[in-house]
């Protein structure tokens, strides 16, 4: 019998003791008192989902835009169109398109100079067959629901983080900055979607290129207001330029080029855009709504588990918690590292994740808490795209063991990404000692602040990571996984306002 058994028989006992407790006072001869109540399965949950106060819906009280709403839709133009990088080679979408989860689909993205910049997913590479970028993708699914800040690192950060507010109340910090201080070149009220969307166009590698090079993000940003906008030094570039009236039927107005396609009024429409994709519709909301028959027996175990009611050590929710499944707290697991890394480190292949913002040495290797809503669309995991959704799992309970099975001596021939380079054996010299310096950091904490980790899982039963499995499966929103259903927030061909509009293929050049 494994250790859950015994748990399971336990409180089954404790139980009968209580239910026959209280009874027996007088001497005359009572009936019998009615057999105690079997808990099932589902009261169990239950009461659990009572305990941590979840509803189901974690969009409850906030302010969502529609896809349907004029800026969404010109944000969705906006971003699926390579007018707004350097060398009309990448879109926001080309790291982040909703059939991919709303990420890229690789480990690592690559952005600029791309052999076919139409091409996403597996397949997509540079000539040297690498990522340019060092850290994985994240989804740009149910981003409105995130109230701290959005990368994982937290750069872009509400200094007061109210809960409900996607940060449009008390000024957001941004690498424009000072630490703890507001950007005050943003527009007042602006929510953290909005004010991240600043930032990938000046980031060469991910969206410059060589464009203005030197040139400060304001001045990059201005220079692509006027290249959409059709004036100023951008005037000419783009030949066949119908952008002004999508935006002035996306803000009701009849204001000239240059007061209206600013990139305030961008960023604010790339916002509205990606806060519109939300998607929390799972098996497990509908459980939680009081269907019982949503999500099967194994997914039951899992939630129990994943709240550490069965196994209080398990407890996922110590981080992954409430109704979005993250905290957004900045705490440390020690995934791999995988990649080219963030410029940390002897020699530079690092990511020292948090410290990079606060330049605090307790804060190494800290990310951001991922919500686990669907995971299923959203491969691979973690900062670094190291993992597949069993492996990430797998992590917390033998980590050594689920690092060798995948990057045994150091190789990332298993990782799809690179299993074809001729190097895949050599490419990343430092992922051993790196990863392994990150875990180290996992278990200094455990001494120090076990609340920034998470404890040692090493003695759960085998049957924990399976049964977790089939709880966070529950999490995925099946629209996610359905091209149909994503249509919406998928601009057609026909919409392309200037002929750079990123018409996506996969690999094998299917349209996405
Ligand atoms: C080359 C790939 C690439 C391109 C192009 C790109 N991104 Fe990203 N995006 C990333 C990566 C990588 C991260 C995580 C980076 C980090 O945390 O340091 C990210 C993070 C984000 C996030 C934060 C999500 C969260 O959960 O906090 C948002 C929002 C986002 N990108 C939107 C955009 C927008 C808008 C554009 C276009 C203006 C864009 N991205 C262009 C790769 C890309
Ligand atoms: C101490 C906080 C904490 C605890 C406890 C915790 N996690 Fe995490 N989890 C994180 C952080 C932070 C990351 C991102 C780390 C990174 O990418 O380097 C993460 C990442 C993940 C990912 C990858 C998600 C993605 O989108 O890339 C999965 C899956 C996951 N956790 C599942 C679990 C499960 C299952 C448990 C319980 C066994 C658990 N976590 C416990 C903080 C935690």
């Amino acid at each position: 019998m494994n250790i859950r058994g015994i748990f399971v028989l336990m409180s089954g006992f404790l139980c009968v003791a209580c239910g026959g407790g209280g009874g027996g006072g007088g001497g005359s001869a009572q009936p019998p008192p009615p057999p105690p109540p079997t808990v099932t399965l589902d009261d169990r949950v239950r009461s659990m989902i009572a305990a941590q106060g979840l509803t189901g819906d974690p969009t409850a009280g906030r302010d969502l835009p529609s896809i349907d709403e004029p800026l969404a839709q010109l944000g969705k133009l906006l971003f699926f169109s390579k007018s707004l990088s350097g060398g009309f080679d990448t879109a926001c979408a080309s790291c982040h398109h909703p059939a991919l989860g709303g990420g890229d689909g690789l480990a690592l993205p690559v952005g600029t100079g791309a052999v076919d910049p139409d091409v996403l997913g597996p397949g997509r590479m540079r000539p040297d067959g690498l990522p340019n970028v060092g850290r994985h993708s994240q989804s740009i699914f149910n981003v409105a629901l995130y109230d701290d800040g959005m990368f994982w690192d937290l750069r872009v950060e509400s200094l007061g983080k109210e809960d409900g507010q996607n940060g449009t109340n008390s000024g957001i910090r941004t690498p424009d900055s000072l630490p703890d201080n507001p950007d005050l070149s943003l527009p007042a009220n602006t929510n953290l979607v909005a004010a991240q969307a600043r930032f990938p166009v000046t980031v060469p590698e991910e969206m410059l290129g060589n464009f203005l090079q030197g040139a400060d993000g304001d001045a990059v940003r201005q220079r692509l207001a006027e290249r959409i906008g059709d004036y100023g030094a951008g005037a000419g570039e783009i030949p066949n330029n119908n952008w002004l009236p999508e935006f002035q039927t996306a803000f009701a107005s009849s204001l000239p080029a240059d007061q209206l396609i600013t990139f305030d009024n961008i960023a604010l429409a790339l916002g509205e855009y990606q806060r519109s994709l939300i998607f929390v519709d799972n098996p497990w909301k509908a459980y939680v709504e009081g269907d019982n028959n949503a999500i099967g027996a194994q997914a039951k175990e899992g939630a129990l588990l994943f709240f550490g009611d069965t196994e209080p050590g398990v407890s996922c929710g110590q981080c992954h918690g409430g109704d979005f499944f993250t905290d957004e707290s900045m705490t440390v697991t020690g995934f791999p590292q995988l990649g080219p890394g963030k410029g940390d480190g002897a020699n530079g292949d690092h990511d020292f994740g948090r410290e990079q913002q606060t330049a605090d040495v307790n804060d190494r290797f800290a990310f951001r808490t991922p919500t686990m809503l669907n995971l299923a669309a959203t491969a691979p995991y973690s900062h670094s795209g190291a993992y597949s959704l069993i492996d990430a799992i797998g992590h917390y309970f033998i980590p050594d063991v689920t690092f060798d099975a995948n990057f045994s001596g150091g190789s990332v021939c298993s990782v799809a990404q690179f299993a074809d380079h001729p190097d895949c054996d050599t490419l990343y010299p430092g992922l051993v000692a790196n990863s392994e310096s990150a875990f180290d950091r996992v278990i200094e904490l455990r001494n120090s602040d076990p609340a920034k980790t998470f404890p040692d899982l090493a003695f759960s039963p085998p049957s924990d990571a399976p049964l977790l499995l089939e709880f966070v499966d529950a999490l995925t929103d099946p629209c996610t996984l359905d091209r149909a259903c994503l249509a919406p927030w998928i601009p057609d061909p026909s919409e392309d306002p200037d002929g750079n509009q990123l018409n996506a293929v996969d690999g094998d050049g299917n349209p996405l």
